[in-house]
């Protein structure tokens, strides 16, 4: 009787830990935004970091001195800025089919292989079919970390300005 009643109190204490686990989950909706938090504090300059976020790859370039002061003003309305440095933060993939380009550093520029095009390691399309630059994701800047997928003051501002597309 008492071995019989010890086994239903511990049913009924699984049963409240599983209701209470429920009530500690995140919200559906935000482990499917899926964020991605990227330390970008070792990176090296003129180094691609290709990371991963929704499935997608994602560019982070930290420019040099010399790239950010060669810059045009389109250039370098794209950059983003964590603590001294200057990134580019772009999806990976050509604009024109798809295709993810290659990173030549020595002329600092992205080729993609399956038909020609090229961007700039701005990721502006310098060199047709691709028709548009590499689109800036949502990103937040939180000390040296970048977390993708969380639209901060920054990407805000640069969606507004029209350059993140
Ligand atoms: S997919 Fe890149 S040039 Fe065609």
């Amino acid at each position: 009787m008492g071995k019989a009643f010890g086994v239903v109190a511990g049913v009924g204490a699984i049963g409240s830990l599983v209701a209470m686990k429920k009530s500690w989950d995140p919200l559906p909706s935000v482990k499917a935004a899926g964020f991605t938090t990227v330390d970008v504090s070792g990176f090296e300059a003129n180094a691609l970091v290709v990371e991963k976020w929704r499935g997608k790859p994602i560019f982070i370039l930290k420019k040099t001195p010399e790239m950010v002061a060669a810059q045009s003003e389109e250039q370098t309305a794209r950059d983003i800025k964590i603590g001294d440095d200057s990134y580019l933060v772009c999806i990976g993939l050509c604009t024109h089919l798809g295709c993810i380009p290659a990173y030549a550093a020595d002329e600092t520029v992205f080729k993609c292989a399956c038909h020609g095009g090229e961007f700039d390691a701005s990721g502006i399309d310098i060199l047709l079919p691709p028709p548009s630059p590499m689109p800036i994701p949502p990103f937040k800047v939180d000390g040296t970390n970048l977390v993708l997928g969380e639209e901060g003051p920054e990407y805000l501002k640069m969606k507004e300005a029209g350059v993140t597309a």
